[in-house]
């Protein structure tokens, strides 16, 4: 895909100057400066891991940031920000969070699954979410260690790695697939996350959305079901329609991008298995589509 200059594409948006220029064009300037922004966060990232780490804890002593978070934030706040000025963030480790419906809006999660950063050096994905006045622009979700960078989706295609990527989702098979999610979930049977696992092949917790939900993108999980915020559903959402998948929220809510909400990254064609199960499930169960 050709590339733009990010800097006259920016001046043309900022200004409104360019009425000739394409929301396409906008979409594609930002995604190239993004794209190299996630691949210079992540090689940061793998250079600070020789590095003993700061960990500090938030609301308990499992809810940890590091200075990674911090840093890789700051690094994709920062890249962004010089180039397209006007542009806000829902960050996680931002005290402000924007309104992801109102305007140019990056949803960012620096380090999802920071504990096994912290514990294992690896399973931990780097995600990113654009979109203009709520609409999907595109995302990124990155597995640093396992070298694994699914792009795009929104108005622009998918690729892995920078090649095109196609979704396997019309191959998933319940009886055959392996199932991840929420561990309360799964021990409560909450929206029928326990039945559908009794379904299929097993259950795996991998302790990253980001790392769960690109297992599922690559067709080698069922579905990722957990209660989660927007900077740990937002890249999925974004990535899913493209591949084959729907997010389904399992109280029958639209997605709000503000506070927690039970989701579920299901194959579409699954999506009447989904919906059976969860609202034949436990004490929350009520689902329907968004
Ligand atoms: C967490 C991870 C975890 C999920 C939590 C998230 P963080 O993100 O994705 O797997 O169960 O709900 O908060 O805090 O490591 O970015
Ligand atoms: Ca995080
Ligand atoms: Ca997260």
């Amino acid at each position: 895909m050709e590339k733009l200059n990010w800097r006259s594409a920016a001046s043309n948006i900022e200004g409104h100057s360019s009425a000739s220029q394409s929301l396409k064009e906008q979409v594609q300037a930002r995604f190239e400066l993004a794209q190299d922004l996630v691949r210079e966060a992540g090689e940061f990232v793998k250079k600070e891991l020789a590095q003993p780490l700061e960990v500090a804890c938030k609301s308990d002593r499992t809810d940890l940031v590091t200075n990674l978070d911090l840093a890789v934030q700051d690094i994709l706040i920062k890249g962004i920000s010089q180039v397209f000025p006007e542009d806000t963030f829902l960050a996680e480790e931002l005290a402000e969070q924007a309104d992801v419906f109102s305007g140019a809006v990056w949803v960012l999660d620096p380090i999802d699954g920071t504990n096994n950063l912290v514990a294992q050096q690896e399973n931990f994905a780097i995600m990113l979410a654009f979109f203009n006045h709520g609409q999907p622009g595109f995302a990124f979700i990155y597995d640093v260690m396992g070298q694994i960078l699914l792009s795009g989706g929104g108005v622009l295609p998918v690729t892995c790695n920078g090649q095109p990527f196609e979704g396997q989702a019309a191959c998933v098979r319940v009886n055959q697939s392996l199932v991840a999610g929420n561990s309360a979930m799964l021990r409560d049977n909450a929206f029928g996350l326990a039945d559908i696992a009794r379904d299929s092949l097993g259950v795996r917790v991998y302790g990253s959305a980001g790392i769960s939900f690109l297992k599922v993108l690559q067709g080698k999980l069922l579905t990722y079901a957990s209660y989660l915020q927007p900077w740990d559903y937002a890249a999925a959402y974004v990535l899913a329609p493209a591949l084959g998948y729907r997010f389904l929220e399992a109280q029958g809510q639209a997605l709000r991008f503000e506070g927690k909400q039970p989701v579920f990254l299901v194959p579409q064609h699954l999506e009447d298995y989904f919906l059976e199960k969860i609202r034949g499930g436990g004490r929350d169960a009520f689902s329907g589509r968004i």
